[in-house]
């Protein structure tokens, strides 16, 4: 099978950060010297006591530890911010569009940012809120989340946001994780001409959480809010007369910016560690590189606050980087599926960021929605968050950007902090559904899954791990050291394992084949199989249940959950209500399963382990080649599960 690759045009090279002899040399110096390399370019930053070192990291077991630039000092706020002031104080830094295409769009300039900032760093102070305590964000995509973020950073708080699409259950369990000080959230939460009432999950959360929190609200909606008599604040009030005047805290390199909570293959989600200096100079880098950002340009990066793209591609990269990034409450598909096209359009963007699942959705609506709005503005498009499957990336390519627009298809993850394998867009000719070369500094190597040998040969396959450090690289789960390096460090000894599998082409390019542990990605959101599988077996009724993906034309991957009732319990289809319910409510929408089967029975080893990989193969409608049977307790419970199987696509 060959593969059909694409070129920048010459117009676009001539004008790109990065030609492809620019990027080779860039590449060599940064695994060559890495040292010197991070030395130069971490001087994009502004530091308050410039570093003496640059790299001290190492990955072996037992004493695994990251540190960049780790004696210099630093604010990430000023330099999103302040630093702006003198040379672009005027430029618009934030264009927020509203849910409602009918109201009104907002331009915040950076010196506008400058003050709201400042105010809310104020606010913060006066809670009682100092460096180190941590603040939880759980709000809608106002600009209010980038103000919070930022004021946490000027005062040197970490902040850790939870996605307004989670339930109060997973809230409470991040507020408790970190001993959150106070949580931010508004009264409602305006989505695709729906509300959320964010108000009402999080006193329903403080209920189940152990110790003070102060709530500080923003009014959005303007609906009625249940008020905790003590300890809940109205964002308005308490800024009206906060001055506009907050010194940004001087914080170490390796101080924390931000937790934020993400799935794994086992228990609870882990609070992953960015810190400030090695995570902002990478964003910014990135977002400069791939996106080949030039100044001037409006950048759109559809994601929300609430998962790590929104953290480093709308706020931390862009305004590092004194760009003009666009901030969206809405969804894709309201009032119509031309929303995205009309706001491009609207706003004059130039490099468009969105996920493979919203590009199907859109894909399914056909070309006239896109058609009907002007796209000459767009340079360039991207894609994060899951494999495009070729459909999609033919119709991102040809229907959105006209057949002329590099599109940058960017693997990497929450740990990551900014993207490790990208294709330059000016650099390096583009394969429908790979993620092409890794960015500067980054060692990506293939291993043979089970013997954890480094494959040489240029095509491979195996599982995706990297080699050395680079400085977006997260530094430690949140309380609980010994569970990074378990989980990142202890399978392939000495390397970081991504968990995603991978294959390397003839021209050493990079093709993500997807988990290889038990997480699955939905929508291109994250989720551990275990998560959903203990929410559903708190239920009542449920007395076992285990969760697999299966391909799902539109989110990528669906979840399937096979549940076995107690005794006594009934199968019936409101109890597979109740069950979607449930879990929308113990975990949040994303992770309603697509179906479930009433299993009498889980296929299991006689030692009572499940046999996952049957019920992914039955999932899947692929049950001819279960492969191994043999060391099943009860082989019938097989028969049944096929016979009953749930996806017949
Ligand atoms: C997992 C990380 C950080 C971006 C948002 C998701 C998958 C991410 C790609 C891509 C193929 C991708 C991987 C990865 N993934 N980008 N371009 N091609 N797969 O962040 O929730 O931390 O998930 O998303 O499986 O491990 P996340």
């Amino acid at each position: 099978m060959t593969t059909k690759t694409y070129a920048p045009s010459d117009a676009f090279v001539s004008k790109a950060h990065a030609d492809r002899a620019t990027y080779d040399a860039m590449y060599e110096k940064s695994v060559a010297d890495p040292e010197s390399f991070w030395a130069e370019h971490g001087r994009r930053v502004d530091w308050i006591k410039p570093y003496s070192t640059v790299k001290n990291t190492d990955f072996s077991p037992g004493k695994v530890s990251i540190k960049w630039f780790e004696d210099g000092t630093l604010n990430v706020a000023a330099n999103c911010v302040d630093r702006h002031l003198e040379t672009r104080g005027d430029q618009t830094a934030i264009i927020w569009e509203p849910d409602d295409p009918k109201d009104e769009a907002l331009h915040i300039s950076y010196k506008q940012l400058h003050e709201e900032v400042s105010k809310f760093a104020n606010v913060l102070k006066d809670l009682g809120v100092k460096k180190g305590d941590r603040v939880v964000i759980y709000l809608p995509m106002i600009p209010e989340a980038a103000y919070a973020m930022l004021a946490c950073a000027r005062i040197g708080a970490i902040h850790s946001i939870v996605f307004a699409g989670f339930s109060a259950d997973a809230l409470a369990a991040r507020i408790s994780g970190c001993q959150a000080k106070v949580v931010i959230t508004s009264d409602g939460a305006p989505r695709g001409g729906r509300v959320t009432k964010l108000k009402d999950n999080v006193n329903q959360a403080l209920i189940n959480v152990m110790h003070d929190v102060t709530c500080l609200c923003v009014k959005r909606t303007g609906q009625q809010v249940a008020w905790r008599p003590e300890g809940d604040v109205w964002l308005h009030e308490a800024a009206a007369n906060a001055s506009t005047d907050c010194p940004a805290e001087e914080m170490s390199a390796e101080d924390p910016l931000f937790i934020l909570y993400t799935s794994g293959s086992t228990g609870m989600p882990k609070g992953v560690v960015h810190t400030t200096g090695g995570y902002l100079v990478y964003a910014a880098m990135t977002h400069q590189y791939t996106f080949d950002y030039h100044d001037g340009d409006v950048f759109w990066c559809t994601a929300d606050v609430g998962w790590v793209t929104g953290h480093s591609y709308i706020i931390y990269g862009p305004l590092a980087n004194g760009a003009t990034t666009v901030m969206f409450e809405g969804v894709p598909t309201w009032p119509d599926a031309g929303r995205f096209w009309e706001v491009c359009a609207k706003h004059q963007v130039n490099q468009f960021y969105t996920a493979p699942t919203a590009i199907r959705a859109l894909m399914a609506h056909g070309s006239e929605p896109v058609e009907k709005h002007d796209l000459s503005s767009l340079k360039l498009l991207g894609t994060v968050g899951e494999p495009i499957n070729p459909e999609a990336w033919n119709w991102y390519n040809d229907v959105v950007g006209k057949g002329s627009r590099p599109i940058v298809d960017t693997w990497w993850q929450t740990e990551t902090g900014g993207h490790l394998l990208t294709p330059l867009p000016g650099a390096i000719p583009t394969k429908p559904g790979s993620a092409t070369l890794p960015f500067f500094g980054v060692q990506p190597v293939i291993l043979e899954p089970t013997s954890g040998e480094e494959i040489h040969e240029t095509a491979c396959e195996g599982v995706l791990c990297l080699k050395d450090s680079w400085p977006g690289q997260m530094r430690t789960v949140w309380g609980d050291h010994e569970r990074f390096e378990k989980t990142y460090f202890s399978d392939y000894k000495g390397y970081y394992f991504s968990g995603d599998g991978c294959r390397r082409d003839e021209d050493g390019y990079y093709w993500i084949t997807g988990r290889v542990d038990d997480v699955i990605n939905v929508s291109g959101h994250r989720m551990g199989t275990a998560e959903v599988e203990s929410a559903l077996v708190a239920h009542a009724a449920v007395a076992e249940a285990a969760v697999v993906g299966y391909p799902h034309k539109v989110k990528g991957q669906g979840i399937y959950a096979y549940v076995t009732l107690m005794n006594g319990e009934t199968p019936s289809d409101e109890l597979r209500k109740e069950l979607e319910v449930w879990v929308r409510s113990e975990i949040g929408p994303i992770a309603k399963p697509d179906l479930i089967q009433w299993a009498p029975g889980l296929p299991k080893t006689r030692s009572g382990k499940i046999m996952r990989r049957i019920l992914r193969k039955i999932a899947e409608n692929d049950f001819g080649s279960l492969g191994d049977t043999s060391t099943l307790a009860d082989p019938a419970v097989v028969d049944d599960l096929i016979e009953n199987r749930m996806n017949r696509d």
